[in-house]
Parts: structure tokens; C-alpha cells; sequence
């Protein structure tokens, strides 16, 4: 079992052989997809909204995020772990922001980072570099910025919208990321400018020319919403299986046949008599 690495990665662009990651926010999981063969599992600030019920990823704090990251890292021995970089850790300044990365890394024993935007965040990308922080960038649908989005909406329709992108995309490359997630935006867009840089694309909601692809765990076991995006294929019906095992168990409470004789612990019988009769019988 040999442990993945970013150089991994970016061996795996130029061998055409494609990139699985999905996201993990806790122990148990993150063991499961690791003995699994993914490559890459993702501590999402998703967390935030699958695993924590806020609302969106805005609300998710860097406490949050080591917190999770320390799971996935106990239960991981052979993928590439990345933790984001929450939302407001990156954006003040570049200081805050090799901190905050350093401490992913340091604390959380994260393998590399990823955060969102493009030429935007390019000063404290190289700053990371420079620290000897991997880094995964991610552009297009960048959740963070929700408020400015006005919602979940496909990215870069537009000719100038698409330019952005296809900069920004060079910008994080020359800015030395190892890879660059590319969430939400056409096909044909992605195929470009996966054929213009040099790093490996993940692929979320932007088609089957990106090096690789990830999805949010919770949505490919439809483990959080009943509504899922039109990128996501289900793969499992966790919430099915959970109700029918919690009735069952319900049932079974309900009706005594639950705890039965295999699941039940004994005392010695003559020890059970000095418990009752004491000494004298
Ligand atoms: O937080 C997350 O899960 C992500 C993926 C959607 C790429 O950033």
C-alpha cells in the first residue's frame, strides 16, 4: 500500500489514467473510502452543510474544519488528504492565510489545502507554495461565495465569464497549485482548459474531460438531501437503508423481541443466590 501524493497526482494527468476524490468528514468513512482506493479524499467545508446543517458554507469556522480534518486524517492511510480553507482564512491577507493552511497541515495533519478563487487569490497561494503548503485551487461555482452568486448556478456561460476562468486557471498554475477543482461550468469549457494547463482538473458538474472527478460523498449515498444537483449519480440509498434498520429497531424495542438471548450477558448462578439470599442460604 503506497501512500498518494501530490506528485501522484500530477503523474496521473500525464498518464491519462483518471482522478477519483470524494469528500470524508469523519473517522469510520474515511477509513471506508481509503481501504476503498480512492485517491484523494476531500475534508469539504461541504461539512458545514451535509454533516453540520448550516445553511450554507459561510458559516464554517476553522475550528470546525480541524476538528474533521483530524478524523479523516486518524482514519486514512493510503489517500491524499485535502482540507479546505474555510471561508474569511484565506481572505485576510497573506499571513492569515499561511497560518491558517499551516495549521490544517500542522494540526489537522492534512496533506494539502485547497481554496476557492482565482487570480484573486493567487498572492496567498504562492505564499503557501512558499511555505511548502501543497495547494488545490477551485474555481468556477465557488461556494463561499454564495452571497455574491445569488445561488448555485452553472458558471462561466458567457464568452467573458469563460476568459475569467480559462485565466484564473492559468493564474493558479503559474501560482504552483497541484491541481484546480472545476465545479459547475460546461463541458466544453472544461475540456479546454484542461487541455491548457499543465495540473490535473477535477471534474464536479463539468463533465467527463476534467483528469478526474469528485462528488460530495453524502450525495452519491443520498445520505443528506433528497434533492441533489444534476451533476450527482447516486450510488446507494443510505437514507433508505438507516430509516428501515431505525423502524426495525423501533419494532423490535417495542415488541421485547430485542434485546434476545444472544445479546444478553450472565452471572454465575451462585452468585446470583448470595446477591439475593446473602450468606445464610
Ligand atoms: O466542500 C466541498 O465538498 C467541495 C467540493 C464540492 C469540491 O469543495
Amino acid at each position: 500500500m503506497k501512500k498518494i501524493t501530490t506528485e501522484t497526482i500530477r503523474r496521473k494527468k500525464n498518464s491519462d489514467e483518471p482522478i477519483t476524490m470524494l469528500t470524508a468528514y469523519d473517522y469510520p468513512t474515511a477509513m471506508i473510502l481509503d481501504e476503498a482506493g480512492i485517491d484523494i479524499l476531500l475534508v469539504g467545508d461541504s461539512v458545514g452543510m451535509v454533516v453540520l446543517g448550516y445553511e450554507d458554507t459561510t458559516q464554517v469556522t476553522m475550528e470546525d474544519m480541524l476538528h474533521h480534518v483530524k478524523a479523516v486524517t486518524r482514519g486514512s492511510k493510503r489517500s491524499l488528504i485535502v482540507a479546505d480553507l474555510p471561508f474569511l482564512s484565506y481572505h485576510l491577507g497573506v499571513h492569515e492565510a499561511v497560518k491558517n493552511a499551516g495549521r490544517l497541515i500542522q494540526e489537522g495533519k492534512a496533506n494539502a489545502v485547497k481554496l476557492e478563487g482565482g487570480i484573486e487569490v493567487v498572492d496567498q497561494t504562492k505564499a503557501m507554495v512558499n511555505a511548502g503548503i501543497p495547494v488545490m485551487g477551485h474555481l468556477g461555482l465557488t461556494p463561499q461565495s454564495i452571497n455574491q452568486l445569488g445561488g448555485y448556478y452553472i458558471q462561466g456561460k458567457s464568452e467573458e465569464k469563460a476568459k475569467k476562468l480559462i485565466e484564473d486557471a492559468k493564474a493558479l498554475e503559474e501560482a504552483g497549485v497541484f491541481a484546480i477543482v472545476l465545479e459547475c461550468i460546461p463541458t466544453e469549457l472544461a475540456e479546454l482548459i484542461t487541455k491548457n494547463v499543465n495540473v490535473p482538473t477535477i471534474g464536479i458538474g463539468a463533465g467527463a474531460n476534467c483528469d478526474g472527478q469528485v462528488l460530495v460523498t453524502h450525495d452519491i449515498l443520498n445520505l443528506y438531501s433528497n434533492k441533489s444537483p444534476k451533476f450527482v449519480k447516486e450510488y446507494a440509498n443510505i437514507q433508505e437503508i438507516i430509516t428501515e434498520a431505525t423502524k426495525n429497531y423501533i419494532e423490535d424495542v417495542k415488541s421485547k423481541t430485542f434485546p434476545s438471548s444472544e445479546h444478553v450477558f450472565h452471572i454465575d448462578e451462585s452468585v446470583m443466590n448470595l446477591i439475593i439470599y446473602g450468606g445464610n442460604n
